[in-house]
C-alpha cells in the first residue's frame, strides 16, 4: 500500500486570505504560528510579525522565509543569511499601487476630501458654503519624495501628468532614472524647505528609523504636507504629532504609523489636519494577487531547494 505524500509543513503569523489560501492548497501543510518544530520547513510571514534568529533557531530543518510584501524590516535578514536561509519578498508587483496611493493621500489632503465628505453627508448641511474648506493647489506645485526606488519612481511618472516640479533625495543620486522623469537630486534638508508635498517612500533601517524628527519638520514650509507610505517609524511621531497640533505644516497624510494601529486614544487622531489610511498601499485585488503568487513562488521554490523569484537576503 502506497504512503500518502506528506506535504512540506509550512508555520504561518496569520490568517492567510483565500487568494493565498488557494495556491498553496494541497502543496504544504500550514503549521500555526507558535506551532512550529524541527519538522517545519517553510515560514510564509502575512503582516510583520518579527522573525529573528531565535525563532528560525527553534525551527532547525527551515529551508526559506516567504514574505508577502516588499517591506522586511520585520525580518533579521542578517540572521537568516547566517544560517543559510534565504529570504523572498514581493517588489515590483506592487509598485504602481503603492504610486497610486500616494496620490490618493496627496489630493486627499491638498483638497480636504475627507473633512468634505464628512460636511457632505451632515445632516444639518442645507447650503451650498463656498467660502469654506478651501484647500491647496497639487497641480504644478512642489513634489519631493524621499526614496526614489521603483515606488519613487512610480510616483515621479505620475507627478509629471500633474505638472508638477519633482525633487528628490536619495543617499546616492540615481541619475538615468531621475533623468527619465525630470526629478532633481537634491539634499534632505534642501527637499524639505522647498517642498510642497513631501512623500517618505524608504525602506525603514536603522538608519531610517525617525529620519524625519523635529528638526526635519521645522524646515518644511507651513504650507506643505508630508506623506508617509514606508514605515510609521521613519518619523518621529510625537514630533509630528506636536508640530500638527501647533499647525506648523499644513497637513499629514499617513498610510503608516508608529505603533500601527496608533492607540485610539492617540492625539493625532483627533486633528482635522491629518488624513489616515489603514496601510492599503498595496491593498487592491490585483495587487494583493500579483503578490500572493509570487510570495508562493518564493516559498515553492525554496522548499525545493530551487533559487527564489525574487530573493532579498
Ligand atoms: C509591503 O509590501 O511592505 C507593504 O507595506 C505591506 O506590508
Amino acid at each position: 500500500m502506497t504512503q500518502p505524500e506528506r506535504l512540506p509543513q509550512v508555520l504561518i503569523n496569520a490568517e492567510l486570505p483565500p487568494v493565498v489560501r488557494s495556491l498553496l492548497e494541497g502543496r504544504v501543510t500550514l503549521v500555526p504560528w507558535g506551532m512550529g518544530d524541527a519538522a517545519t520547513v517553510g515560514i510564509y510571514c502575512y503582516g510583520h510579525t518579527l522573525i529573528d534568529g531565535p525563532l528560525m533557531d527553534r525551527l532547525p530543518g527551515l529551508k526559506v522565509i516567504s514574505n508577502h510584501g516588499v517591506g522586511v524590516d520585520h525580518i533579521d535578514l542578517a540572521a537568516a543569511s547566517a544560517r543559510g536561509i534565504p529570504v523572498g519578498n514581493t517588489p515590483a508587483v506592487l509598485d504602481g499601487a503603492v504610486a497610486d496611493m500616494a496620490f490618493a493621500l496627496m489630493l486627499a489632503a491638498a483638497r480636504r476630501l475627507v473633512e468634505g465628505d464628512r460636511y457632505a453627508r451632515h445632516p444639518e448641511v442645507t447650503e451650498f458654503a463656498p467660502a469654506e474648506r478651501h484647500g491647496r493647489d497639487f497641480y504644478g506645485s512642489t513634489l519631493g519624495i524621499v526614496g526614489l526606488g521603483n515606488i519613487g519612481y512610480q510616483i515621479a511618472r505620475r507627478a509629471r501628468g500633474f505638472d508638477m516640479r519633482i525633487l528628490y533625495h536619495n543617499r546616492r543620486p540615481r541619475q538615468s532614472a531621475a533623468s527619465e522623469v525630470g526629478a532633481i537630486w537634491v539634499p534632505l534638508d534642501q527637499l524639505l524647505a522647498e517642498s510642497d508635498f513631501v512623500v517618505l517612500i524608504v525602506p525603514l533601517s536603522p538608519e531610517t528609523r525617525n529620519l524625519i524628527g523635529r528638526r526635519e519638520l521645522a524646515l518644511m514650509k507651513p504650507t506643505a504636507t508630508l506623506v508617509n507610505v514606508a514605515r510609521g517609524g521613519v518619523v518621529d511621531t510625537d514630533a509630528l504629532t506636536q508640530v500638527l497640533q501647533a499647525k506648523q505644516i499644513y497637513a499629514a497624510a499617513l498610510d503608516v504609523t508608529e505603533p500601527e494601529p496608533l492607540p485610539r486614544d492617540h492625539p493625532l487622531l483627533q486633528l482635522d489636519n491629518v488624513t489616515l489610511t489603514p496601510h492599503l498601499g498595496s491593498a487592491t485585488v490585483q495587487t494583493r494577487r500579483r503578490m500572493a503568487e509570487l510570495s508562493v513562488e518564493n516559498l515553492l521554490a525554496g522548499l525545493g531547494g530551487r533559487p527564489l523569484t525574487c530573493r532579498i537576503a
